[in-house]
């Protein structure tokens, strides 16, 4: 048995390692996406109060900090036994709204795009954001320019940029002021002219990403997000939907919290990440995905008029249930979008500007689960507390365990299509790198992220030597 070791994965959020195995043939017969350090979350927060908890989870990344304090103040208010004011439930959905934004923006300027603009088997040396900024410095600067708006916006509501204090258990900690609501709606015209713009390129280039788009995971699987009442996507709330490709309804309306009546975690020996399945369905038949592409297929509609007529264009031309993970790309420009008109509704509502902000209690429930869309799919956290409010045990599913069985499926599809022999080819190597890529697996949900280490990629043979070796 030969492996082909590619460590790490550049251009993703935090580090992994790809391998892939050959046989004696040089024939791919398994691929393999390791995340290999833990961070130990779970353990970190027992004895801890309960309502530290999302303060305390929101430095499990740097990346989506928001999404975190989300679901985790939701378990929170489980334990408490409270609902939170309706102007809390607004305010939490413009920040999660904004974190999107910036998230995504991340994923698709800086970390994709200049496999997309420059092309996969463009010279890797400047195939970066830099190589982007030089060859088309307009597509740079929008992307520059939608982090900020997203990020400004969670400064605004939150007062500092990276882990937030501003969400809490039973609301937030202070009402929006006018003048921050005005100040950021004066930004959205700016910020909506950059994602048109954005859209219209990636339409007018995507015929040149055909190949890609065949392999890149390119397979149907079950689909799971959150879905308001009216069949509009829900972000930081809403109850759960899934569907498979044929449009077959396996849970609408569902409470999304009981996660072990429908979910199953399994351990496999490669990885720290646990995968999980559908449980009806069981492992591996119950693969599933979530996140954008999986988002845009189990919803009707987003519910802002101009997304929607993209989700339409989208749907004309890919079908009612895109397959291909390529796509989240395209998927993630219409998020944009859409949440970027969200944010501006959101803030134009009338009670936005409401004082009572927080819900106080005691813990009033022994344990609590907290649901929320982060911007690369479905999170979910799960404590249980003693009498006192201590936190005695903590479950954390992440967006990348939901996609993991998916992303493994997804490095094999691309494997077999491009490894040929003993040599590893750089285009072979970007495209699996990139199919990884296109999930946007936030890796610092789920490793240390140790500082930058060389790409190295190895190909071994049978006894184990080294026959090809790459590093960058
Ligand atoms: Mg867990
Ligand atoms: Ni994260």
């Amino acid at each position: 048995m030969s492996e082909i070791i590619i460590d790490p994965v550049t251009r993703i959020e935090g580090h992994s390692r790809i391998s892939i195995q050959l046989d004696e043939q040089g024939q791919v017969v398994d691929a393999h996406f390791h995340v290999t350090q833990f961070r130990g979350f779970e353990r970190i927060c027992q004895g801890r109060p309960f309502h530290e908890m999302p303060s305390l989870m929101a430095r499990i990344c740097g990346i989506c900090p928001v999404s975190h304090l989300i679901a985790s103040a939701k378990a929170c208010e489980e334990v408490m036994a409270v609902s939170i004011p309706p102007v809390a439930v607004r305010l939490r959905r413009v920040m999660n709204l904004a974190q999107i934004v910036q998230s995504h923006a991340l994923s698709f300027f800086h970390l994709s795009s200049p496999d997309l603009l420059l092309g996969f088997d463009a010279d890797a040396a400047g195939r970066n954001f830099f190589g982007v900024a030089e060859a088309a410095p307009q597509l740079a600067l929008d992307g520059v320019a939608m982090r900020k708006f997203g990020q400004q916006i969670i400064e605004r509501l939150g007062g500092k940029r990276v882990h937030p204090g501003w969400i809490v258990p039973g609301g937030v900690s202070r009402p929006l002021a006018a003048e921050q609501r005005d100040e950021i709606l004066a930004v959205v015209p700016d910020a909506l002219e950059r994602i048109r713009r954005t859209l219209a390129w990636y339409k007018a280039n995507v015929a040149r990403w055909v190949d890609e788009a065949s392999t890149f995971a390119n397979f149907q699987t079950l689909y799971m997000g959150l879905v308001h009442e009216n069949g509009n996507i829900g972000y930081s709330d809403g109850d759960m939907r899934v569907v498979d490709g044929n449009g077959r309804l396996l849970a609408d309306h569902r409470d999304p919290r009981p996660y072990w009546d429908y979910l199953g975690e399994s351990v496999v020996p490669w990885s720290y990440l646990k995968s999980t399945y559908w449980k009806e369905f069981g492992y591996p038949d119950g693969i599933y995905r979530v996140g954008p592409l999986a988002r845009l297929n189990v919803v009707d509609r987003l519910g802002t008029p101009e997304a929607d007529d993209e989700l339409q264009l989208y749907r004309d031309r890919l079908g009612r249930y895109p397959a291909s993970s390529f796509y989240y790309h395209h998927a993630r420009l219409i998020e944009i979008l859409h949440c970027i008109h969200s944010i501006a509704e959101n803030l134009s509502d009338p009670g936005i500007l409401d004082d009572r902000v927080r819900a106080v209690a005691e813990p009033n429930r022994p344990e609590g689960v907290g649901v929320s869309e982060a911007p690369r799919g479905t999170l979910l956290h799960h404590y249980r507390v003693d009498e006192n409010g201590s936190v005695q045990w903590a479950n954390l599913i992440i967006a990348t365990g939901h996609n993991n069985m998916a992303m493994n499926r997804g490095v094999l599809e691309v494997a077999r299509k491009y490894v040929r022999g003993t040599q590893i080819p750089e285009g072979m190597l970007n495209r699996v790198e990139a199919v990884i890529r296109c999930f946007d697996p936030c890796l610092s949900c789920s490793t240390h992220a140790i500082g930058e280490m060389p790409l190295q990629v190895q190909l071994l043979g049978a006894d184990g030597q080294v026959l090809d070796e790459l590093a960058r």
